[in-house]
């Protein structure tokens, strides 16, 4: 039995170690995903029918280096589990370990889990049964899928020009309309900055009796200050405040699933009757146990984005290129296109390069002027920074200029 599992773990190991050659297994991605009201378009292999031409994956903005081998080797050692042990439905060591990691005296009654936080926000939307919504946007698009599944009225707030929340629209807003579910993703995705200043704002001026706030901190455990940059300290003090966390992308578990939401019980409660038994599976909560344990490799993380993304900033800010990498706080940013479009500069990246990168123009409220890529391995960035160069020296001789 334990040559069985060695067997299993190095063979593992030996394939994540090439993680770039993982295709999908089938070919029903790349067509339009349709949800029965309106598409939502997110990045990764699948979202492409070109995926076979896929080397290496840009637009998903998972952890550089993966998956933890701690983390790796528990799910090994515990792997039998999944033929004969149904899992704690109510995942109990799963949320206990979550509560001491996020401190602040919370325990596990004001920890919910779930299948990666996207089935979190449709189950807290349900579950809230508020009647407007209010987005701030270009953002996640899964909040704008959740309140339309639940009819709600929408009303979109965008970012001001350099991609900060305007503060003052989104009070007033949630003033004029009662009964708010307000969502804001900090780090936002696709900008990648912090917002937790103006957020601060938002929720010591709202109507609490008439508002909740939905803060997706996904993207948080890219921060080098979490405690500074976090609203976790404030849940005890605010019953309408809500924050739901993705450990699919800072801990490397996307393909695995895993998610959490903390906020007063009495929210929690409300999420129970929409929540489905086992949605989070016994191998899930071995890893998000082990992963929450190994914070030495997510401080090698932070270590590689922040040099790797200076690196690429340096690179690509040059004088003379025709894209610009903007600031951003996490493991991914934007790059503004000068003279060609997102979607014909990710076509050339793809079928020139076999690199995939995240085409903006699928934001709502974005045009075609960004592109968005992760922050990988050097080596991988550095393939990716000499096909922007070679694009670059193609767009200097031939002077093919965008066409909108
Ligand atoms: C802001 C944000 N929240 C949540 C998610 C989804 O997280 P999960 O994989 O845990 O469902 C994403 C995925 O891209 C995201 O960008």
């Amino acid at each position: 039995m334990i040559n069985d599992i060695c067997m299993i773990d190095s063979k593992v190991l030996r394939n994540l170690g090439n993680i770039n050659d993982i295709k999908p297994l089938n070919n029903i991605q790349g067509k339009k995903k349709f949800y029965g009201l309106e598409s939502c378009s997110h990045g990764g292999i699948y979202s492409t029918k070109n995926y076979l031409k896929v080397k290496i994956d840009f637009s998903s903005n998972i952890n550089p280096l993966g998956i933890s081998r701690k983390v790796l080797k528990e799910i090994t050692k515990n792997i039998k589990q999944i033929s004969h042990v149904y899992p704690d439905s109510n995942c109990n060591l799963l949320k206990k370990s979550i509560a001491e990691y996020v401190e602040h005296g919370i325990d596990k009654e004001w920890i919910s889990v779930g299948n990666g936080a996207t089935e979190i926000i449709h189950n807290f939307v349900r579950a809230v049964s508020l009647s407007n919504s209010i987005i701030i946007s270009p953002t996640f698009c899964e909040y704008e899928l959740a309140s339309k599944r639940c009819k709600m009225k929408i009303d979109y707030i965008p970012l001001s020009k350099k991609f900060q929340i305007q503060t003052d629209r989104v009070i007033e807003k949630s003033k004029k309309n009662f009964n708010s579910l307000i969502f804001i993703c900090n780090p936002n995705n696709p900008t990648g900055l912090v917002n937790t200043q103006q957020i601060e704002k938002i929720l010591s001026s709202i109507d609490h009796s008439k508002t909740i706030l939905l803060i997706d901190e996904s993207f948080i455990e890219f921060l080098n200050d979490i405690e500074k940059e976090s609203l976790i300290s404030k849940i005890k003090e605010y019953d309408n405040l809500a924050i739901v966390r993705s450990m699919t992308k800072s801990y490397g578990l996307a393909g695995l699933r895993l998610g959490y939401l903390v906020a007063n019980p009495n929210l929690i409660r409300k999420l129970k009757p929409f929540q489905i038994a086992w949605s989070v599976n016994g191998i899930a909560q071995v890893a998000g146990i082990t992963a929450l344990k190994d914070q030495d490799h997510v401080s090698r993380t932070k270590k590689i984005i922040h040099r790797e993304r200076n690196y690429m900033y340096k690179k690509i800010n040059n004088k003379g290129n025709h894209v610009n990498a903007l600031r951003s706080d996490v493991n991914f940013f934007l790059i503004k296109l000068k003279n060609i479009n997102s979607i014909t500069y990710q076509k050339i990246l793809l079928n020139f390069h076999g690199i995939f990168v995240r085409d903006c123009s699928t934001f709502r409220g974005m045009s075609t002027d960004y592109i968005r890529v992760a922050v990988r391995t050097h080596k991988d960035n550095v393939i990716l920074l000499k096909a922007i160069h070679d694009i670059n020296n193609n767009l200097n001789k031939s002077k093919i200029f965008k066409n909108k």
